[in-house]
């Protein structure tokens, strides 16, 4: 069994429950959307949204049609995010195969990204209770914000640290955060433990883009998706950002002023990944991750249940020492 298997092993029949009530909301008989929403379908990613909606509900009480619906809207707005993600990245593989901006093109995946976002809405709204609407709500724009956020022409020369992190809770961490509220607030928890699961989710999440971003700087098949891509997008991530805080090379800063502006050949682009990795800006990364992966344990709620605790436990250690 490997670490996803055992995270996933006390939610087994509640993550088939969830997969089922997902593919029936995404189908359709138009033949355009109902291809797209095939291929969709077929290449599901490794759930780490509703494996958190999950555990925390089980963690903390009784798992209900409340907690299904949480976890297939959550679900859903991820995905229609990375449909709209992939358009802005030009990028071209996803989930170890075409993206649907390859696959259809770049109109009807905008389309169907908005088609999903909608569903989510209308799937939210089932829920008949105001307090996970507006939390989906507040969501959706923290998402667009983060991506918005960090499009190269809204940032000055220099990306701070400090920005790399307001990008990083908005565009990952606040849908880990709201995937550990609704859990909770699925199975009646009280308002402090509503409070600490959402910690633990947004810890976690900042932990997983940390994670992410380091993957961009190796090359390996098993991620199914491109590497490489950050600088050539103008997005300098945490790695290089630490290697830039060691150094006064003004011959290294204006190289990524370039990197930022886009303006970068192939081969500043691997000088300056290389400069990282020999700054030891890699590990640096990786140190500030472990810091945040120790205070999400922290925060770790009041499990009742000690099978779904380690679950939360292995949870994120697989975040942080994932290889895909
Ligand atoms: C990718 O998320 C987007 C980021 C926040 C970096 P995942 O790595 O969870 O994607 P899937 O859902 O498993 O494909
Ligand atoms: C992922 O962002 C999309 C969101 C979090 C909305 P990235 O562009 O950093 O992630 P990948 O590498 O495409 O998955
Ligand atoms: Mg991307
Ligand atoms: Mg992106």
């Amino acid at each position: 069994m490997n670490n996803l298997e055992r995270i996933r092993k006390p939610i087994e029949a509640e993550l088939q429950h969830y997969s089922a009530l997902f593919n029936a909301t995404l189908t359709h008989q138009n033949s355009l959307l109902g291809s797209a929403l095939e291929h969709v379908r077929a290449k599901q990613g490794k759930l780490m949204r509703p494996i958190l909606v999950l555990l925390t509900a089980k963690a903390l009480g009784e798992v209900n049609d409340n907690t299904y619906t949480s976890a297939v809207v959550l679900e859903m707005l991820h995905t229609a995010s990375l449909i709209h993600d992939d358009v802005v990245d030009e990028s071209q593989e996803r989930r170890g195969d075409k993206s649907l901006n390859k696959v259809f093109d770049n109109k009807p995946a905008i389309l169907i990204g908005d088609y999903i976002l909608s569903k989510t809405i209308q799937m939210a709204a089932k829920m008949n209770s105001m307090e996970p609407i507006s939390a989906i709500g507040r969501l959706g724009s923290d998402l667009a914000e983060g991506e918005l956020l960090q499009l190269p022409s809204n940032l000055n020369p220099k990306l701070s640290e400090e920005t790399y992190m307001q990008i990083i809770r908005h565009k990952t961490a606040s849908l880990f955060g709201v995937c550990a509220e609704l859990g909770a607030l699925s199975v009646g928890a009280d308002k402090q433990t509503i409070e600490e699961a959402k910690l633990f989710g947004e810890t976690a999440g900042i932990c997983f883009q940390i994670r992410d971003d380091i993957f961009d700087y190796f090359d390996d098949a098993k991620i199914g998706k491109p590497t490489g891509n950050d600088m050539r997008e103008g997005k300098l991530s945490l790695p290089v950002l630490r290697a830039l805080q060691n150094t006064h090379d003004e011959e290294i800063h204006a190289l990524a002023a370039k990197v930022r502006a886009m303006k970068a050949s192939k081969d500043d682009i691997e000088r300056l990944v290389k400069f990282t990795k020999g700054q030891g800006g890699i590990d640096s990364a990786r140190e500030t991750m472990m810091q945040y992966r120790n205070n999400a344990l922290s925060y770790l709620i009041r499990c009742k249940d000690s099978d779904v605790r380690r679950s939360l436990e292995l949870y994120i250690d697989y975040v942080v020492g994932r290889e895909m």
